[in-house]
C-alpha cells in the first residue's frame, strides 16, 4: 500500500512555493495515494505566534487544501494538534534523536541564527516531524527541497528505533518534484521564495490580487542576455521564472522556451503573470466560500477522527516495543 503524509505549517501567509512544492503535488497525489494532509501547527509555535493568527491561518491552510482540489472523499484532512499521538510519539521519537544530528540541521542553524530565545521546541522540531510520518507508516511524503534534509533524518530514526526495538515503523521516501520544488525569490534567485523575506516584490501570495500580481512580476529580476531560456547555472532568475510558468501552466519547460525564443523578458513576464493568475483565481474564490463555512470545520472534525483511528494503532506498537505497560 502506498500512503502519503505531508503538510503545510500555518506559520504565514501561504505563498506559491508553497504551491509549487507541496499543495500543487498534493493535489495530483490523492489519486494514487492514500493520503493524509494535516495543519502542523505544533511545528508552528515552536516560533512566536500570535493565539489569533495562529487560529485563523491553520483554518486559511485548510480552506487552501480544499480550494486548491484535494477532496476530503479521497484524503484525511486534519489539524496536527487535535490528534494527541503526535505530541505523544514526538517526546519518544526525542529519545532516539542526537543532540549532534539535530544541531547539523540547516533550518535549525538558519532559523535560530542571530535571535537570543530560541524555544527547545525549534531545535527538536524534526523528532516531532519524523513522529508525524511515521504515525501513519507513510511511504512516500511529498515535500519541497528544503524539507530534504529533515525526511533523511526521520529515515534514520525509523530506521534506528525499528533496529532497536523490532520492526515498527514504515521507511519513509521523500518525493521532490523536479519542477516547482525550490521556487525562489523573485528579487534573488539564491534565497528560497519566503514570506520572512521583508522585501514583499519578492514573493507571490496565494491571495494577492491581480494587479499585485501583475507588479510583482513586472520588478523581478532577470538578467541582461534577454533570452527566456531554462539553465540554472548561468540564469538562475530566468530560470525560476520558467519554472513558475512550468508550475502554472502545467506545461513542459521545453514548450515555454520554445514559444518565447527570440523575444525578450517584457513579454514572457506578462504572461507568466496571467498563467498564474489564471490558476489563483479560481482558488481564491473557492477558499473564500470556503475558509468560513461549516463544511470546514465538518471536514476537520472527521478528519481528526479517521487520522486519530491510524495514528493511535501506530502508537500503540511502539510503546508496547519500547517496554511501556499498556492495556490495549
Ligand atoms: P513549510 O510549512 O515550511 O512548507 C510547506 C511545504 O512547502 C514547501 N515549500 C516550498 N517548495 C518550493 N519552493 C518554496 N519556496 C517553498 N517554500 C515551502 C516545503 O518544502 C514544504 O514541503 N517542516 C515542514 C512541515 C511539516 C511536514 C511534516 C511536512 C511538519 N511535519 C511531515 C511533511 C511531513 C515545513 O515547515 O514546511
Amino acid at each position: 500500500m502506498k500512503r502519503v503524509l505531508s503538510g503545510i505549517k500555518p506559520s504565514g501567509e501561504l505563498n506559491i512555493g508553497g504551491f509549487g512544492g507541496a499543495l500543487n503535488p498534493f493535489v495530483a497525489m490523492q489519486e494514487e495515494y492514500e493520503c493524509y494532509f494535516f495543519i502542523p501547527d505544533l511545528h508552528a509555535v515552536t516560533v512566536s505566534q500570535d493565539p489569533r493568527e495562529l487560529f485563523q491561518r491553520s483554518k486559511d491552510i485548510a480552506a487552501f487544501y480544499l480550494a486548491a482540489g484535494i477532496d476530503p472523499r479521497k484524503a484525511v484532512i486534519f489539524i496536527q494538534s487535535q490528534v494527541a499521538a503526535h505530541a505523544e510519539l514526538g517526546w519518544l521519537m526525542e529519545t532516539q534523536a542526537h543532540v549532534g544530528e539535530l544541531n547539523r540541521m540547516t533550518q535549525f542553524k538558519e532559523k535560530s541564527d542571530g535571535r537570543e530565545a530560541v524555544s527547545s521546541a525549534l531545535f527538536t522540531y524534526p523528532a516531532l516531524m519524523a513522529a508525524d510520518i511515521l504515525l501513519y507508516q507513510a511511504t512516500h511524503v511529498p515535500v519541497g527541497d528544503d524539507q530534504k534534509q529533515h525526511l533523511e533524518l526521520t529515515r534514520d530514526l525509523a530506521e534506528r528505533f525499528n533496529n532497536r526495538f523490532g520492526p515498527t515503523f514504515a521507511m519513509p521516501e521523500p518525493i521532490i518534484q523536479t519542477i516547482g520544488s525550490r521556487i525562489m525569490g523573485l528579487d534573488d534567485p539564491a534565497k528560497k521564495m519566503s514570506k520572512s523575506n521583508p522585501n514583499v516584490s519578492s514573493y507571490v501570495l496565494m491571495l494577492d490580487s491581480p494587479e499585485t500580481i501583475r507588479k510583482k512580476f513586472a520588478r523581478a529580476v532577470t538578467d541582461s542576455e534577454m533570452s527566456v531560456r531554462y539553465d540554472w547555472e548561468l540564469k538562475p532568475a530566468v530560470s525560476n521564472l520558467i519554472e513558475i510558468y512550468a508550475v502554472f501552466s502545467g506545461e513542459p519547460i521545453e514548450t515555454i522556451e520554445r514559444r518565447y525564443e527570440g523575444q525578450g523578458y517584457g513579454g514572457f513576464k506578462k504572461d507568466l503573470a496571467e498563467v498564474v493568475i489564471e490558476k489563483l483565481i479560481p482558488i481564491q474564490q473557492r477558499y473564500h466560500e470556503i475558509v468560513h463555512s461549516e463544511e470546514l470545520t465538518r471536514v476537520l472534525k472527521e478528519g481528526a477522527a479517521r487520522a486519530a483511528e491510524v495514528a493511535s494503532e501506530t502508537l500503540v506498537k511502539a510503546k508496547k516495543a519500547m517496554g511501556f505497560v499498556t492495556f490495549e
